[in-house]
């Protein structure tokens, strides 16, 4: 298995005692917290009970630091199988501009402005395939078929500004969204998944281009 704290740098510096070891760390981590996502673009079509375009641009994402690891699977000498790890964040706040429009369930939706989207006591669950990649002789670890999946126990939504700033209808949206906001994250759930399974990806990315695969573990 990989050494303990090689388990918390791969989650991003996650583990807060071993971060002080790590912190002149060579490995240039991402800065997790905040996270700079790309804007995520969600298009969800088709005949379902939420249909809309929203776009998130200039977000932030807050809270990953405050992640824990709760399980490894895989991470052993053979790179090239299936490798899983789920990790627990109390909070993960998404916030930056937002643009809507379509409907949700049965409420038409429609404006732009800020936005703070909060998962409560989420968990995480991420799986990739490893692949050998020889660089200079060396064996390096490239991710493929890479998921992230996570489970909340509530999501808050708050979109300010909605229809020009229409107090009553935004109101009204806002306490709808969040009434059903178990719905909503259903509906919302696979592009959600794809755009931040990216991030995580890019993370684990620089972690595993970073060095030999076989570097990672006790000697
Ligand atoms: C989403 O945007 C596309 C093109 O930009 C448009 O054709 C479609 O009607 C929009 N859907 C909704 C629900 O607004
Ligand atoms: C986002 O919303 C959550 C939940 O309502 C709140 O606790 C948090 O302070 C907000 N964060 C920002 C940056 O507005």
């Amino acid at each position: 298995m990989l050494n303990f704290s090689m388990k918390c740098l791969l989650i991003g510096l996650l583990c807060a005692s071993v971060k002080a070891e790590f912190r002149d760390s060579s490995i240039n981590l991402l800065s997790i917290d905040p996270l700079i996502p790309e804007d995520i673009h969600i298009n969800q079509g088709g005949d379902g009970p939420v249909q809309l375009n929203l776009t998130f641009t200039n977000s932030q994402i807050l809270g990953l630091s405050k992640a824990v690891a709760k399980e490894f699977k895989g991470f052993g000498k053979d790179l090239a199988t299936k490798h899983e790890l789920i990790f627990k964040v109390p909070r993960v706040t998404l916030v930056g501009n937002y643009a809507i429009s379509g409907k949700i369930l049965i409420l038409p939706v429609q404006g732009e402005g800020t936005c703070n989207l909060t998962m409560v006591d989420s968990e995480y669950h991420v799986s990739f395939k490893g692949i050998p990649e020889e660089k200079d002789g060396n064996t390096f670890m490239k991710l493929t078929n890479f998921r992230l999946h996570p489970e909340t126990k509530l999501v808050i939504y708050k979109f300010d500004n909605l229809f020009n700033g229409d107090k009553v209808l935004g109101d009204t949206v806002n306490k709808f969204v969040n009434e059903n906001w178990k719905e909503v994250f259903d509906e919302l759930r696979v592009p959600f998944d794809k755009s931040f399974g990216a991030v995580i990806k890019h993370i684990m990315d620089e972690v595993f281009n970073k060095y030999p695969y076989a570097k990672y573990f006790n000697e």
